[in-house]
């Protein structure tokens, strides 16, 4: 596709529907602001420069890739007033395309359809327009005699509307095309209505020059839905979520209950991976091929490698290399590494610590700051202390230890490789390597002492 249209996103409404200090253009679809689809659509369309119009101090720009030009709207509403402040960095002439950033499904193929027609069609306005939706609140597309497009008519509010301008079914869905010279000479003339600009008041002065203003209609219901209230957001994250879900399945990721599983844009998803039912994948996430995952498991910005086991886990800010088991009930945060074929068990809990590979951590423990070496077993209910009251320290665990059941690690402490610790054993003082480090009193048996408790008084 050509490369030689101008985009304007506007992204710069206030969006009080949604009754949210955040303005609406930053509310995640899917883990990814509204705004980022539509900048990521319109540049798979072959987008030359991409200008978003943004309100100062909305914090939309500061969120924006560096190759978006940012526009700012310093005054006026409405979308008349959004594109005017885009005048300046805007081109003159040529074709220009505005997109809405509250429309975050509109897709690439629907831009470049635009596009097409636009150019077949040699027209000054070329207006994408659906008859699937629900219309309430929508522009609707009023016709002339002859069906040409005559205007567009707001529906937001409805008092003073006509019964047939209600009746209208077909809406605008606030995807253009435009000859930028054509749309800077009619805006100018545009008037203000409820103290707004609306830029679809570019259409009756565009006929009434003699130009021509095309409209196309599409069926694609997902690219035509604006978001304006959180109930069209719950709408359109459902139908990213699963066109996520497809995507990845046409890949060859299978998905053993496609409805309790909810994957966000950002992640990766490596071929032949089984994803049961309950499982949530976030942020930047990327998950090796072959890999089981779940049932029951939320993974956020973490690296999984292949091969991966992940029962019923909850994993953060972590890394798993290639052939390592987590859980089921295991929990991962910041900083976790857990080495290659390294498993770590039921009601394990990590932070900020590396196990080699083929290390075991098998059932209940916590590791907290502490590095284990390779093929290192640690029993049942080990602990590692590492929180003195003011300052965290290490442990370090060497390769091939065996730990007994019950040991607690007094950090800072060193276990040698091919050490051990018994079972129930307080270490703060470092084990040598191939030591065994041992540290509870020793057991007292008391002879009969059943029978003189239990002896009647007397
Ligand atoms: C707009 C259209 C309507 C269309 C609908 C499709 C107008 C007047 N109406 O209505 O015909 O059916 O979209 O979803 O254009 N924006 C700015 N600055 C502003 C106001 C809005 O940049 O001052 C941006 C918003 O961030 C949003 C887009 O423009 O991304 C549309 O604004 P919105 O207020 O949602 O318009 P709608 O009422 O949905
Ligand atoms: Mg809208």
């Amino acid at each position: 596709m050509p490369g030689d249209f101008t985009v304007l996103i506007m992204a710069a409404g206030r969006g009080t529907r949604m009754r949210s200090p955040l303005p609406k253009v930053l509310h995640p679809v899917c883990g990814k602001p509204m705004v980022e689809w539509v900048i990521d659509a319109a540049r798979e369309a072959g987008a030359g420069e991409v200008i978003c119009i943004t309100r100062p101090g909305d914090e939309v720009a500061e969120g924006l890739p560096e190759s978006v030009t940012v526009a700012e709207q310093r005054q006026g509403e409405g979308t008349g007033a959004a594109i005017l402040a885009a005048r300046e960095a805007g081109p003159a002439e040529g074709t220009v395309l505005v997109l809405s950033g509250d429309h975050p499904l509109l897709c690439a193929e629907l831009i470049g359809r635009l596009v097409d027609t636009h150019g077949r069609e040699r027209a000054a306005a070329t207006l994408l327009t659906t008859e699937e939706l629900d219309p309430a609140g929508y522009g609707r597309v009023m016709r002339a005699a002859d069906g040409s497009v005559e205007r567009i008519v707001e529906t937001k509010y409805t008092e003073g509307l006509s019964a047939e301008e209600l009746a209208a079914r077909e809406v605008n869905i606030g995807t253009y095309a435009f000859e930028a010279s054509d749309l800077w000479s009619a805006l100018d003339e545009v008037g203000e209505e409820r103290e707004e600009i609306y830029l679809t008041g570019v259409f009756p002065v565009l006929r009434d020059r003699g130009d021509r203003v095309v409209s196309n209609l599409t069926t694609d219901v997902s690219g035509a839905m604006g978001v304006n209230t959180r109930a069209d957001l719950m709408e359109v994250d459902r139908l990213a979520a699963r066109r996520i879900l497809d995507r990845h399945a046409r890949a060859g990721v299978t998905f053993l209950g496609p409805d309790s599983t909810r994957i966000e844009a950002g992640v990766t998803v490596g071929a032949d991976t089984t994803v049961w039912p309950g499982v949530t994948l976030r942020g930047a996430t990327s998950i090796g091929a072959g890999c089981e995952i779940g049932p029951q498991t939320t993974i956020t910005d973490s690296a999984l490698g292949e091969r991966v086991k992940a029962l019923h886990s909850f994993v953060c800010e972590a890394t798993v290399e290639s052939g390592a088991s987590l859980g089921p009930f295991a929990y991962l945060r910041p900083g976790a590494h857990i080495g290659e074929g390294a498993k770590i068990g039921t009601f394990v809990e990590v932070k900020n610590s590396s196990v080699g590979p083929g290390a075991k951590v098998p059932h209940l423990s916590y590791l907290g700051d502490a590095d284990v070496g390779a093929n290192s077993n640690i029993g049942a209910g080990n602990i590692t202390a590492n929180y003195d009251g003011r300052r965290k320290h290490r442990t370090t665990i060497g390769d091939g230890v065996k730990t007994g059941v019950d040991t607690s690690f007094v950090a800072p402490v060193s276990v040698g490789d091919g050490a051990y610790t018994g079972a129930g054993s307080v270490i703060g003082e470092d084990v040598p390597d191939g030591a065994l480090g041992v540290s509870r009193s020793k057991q007292v048996n008391v002879e009969g002492y059943a029978e003189r408790k239990e002896k009647p008084p007397g």
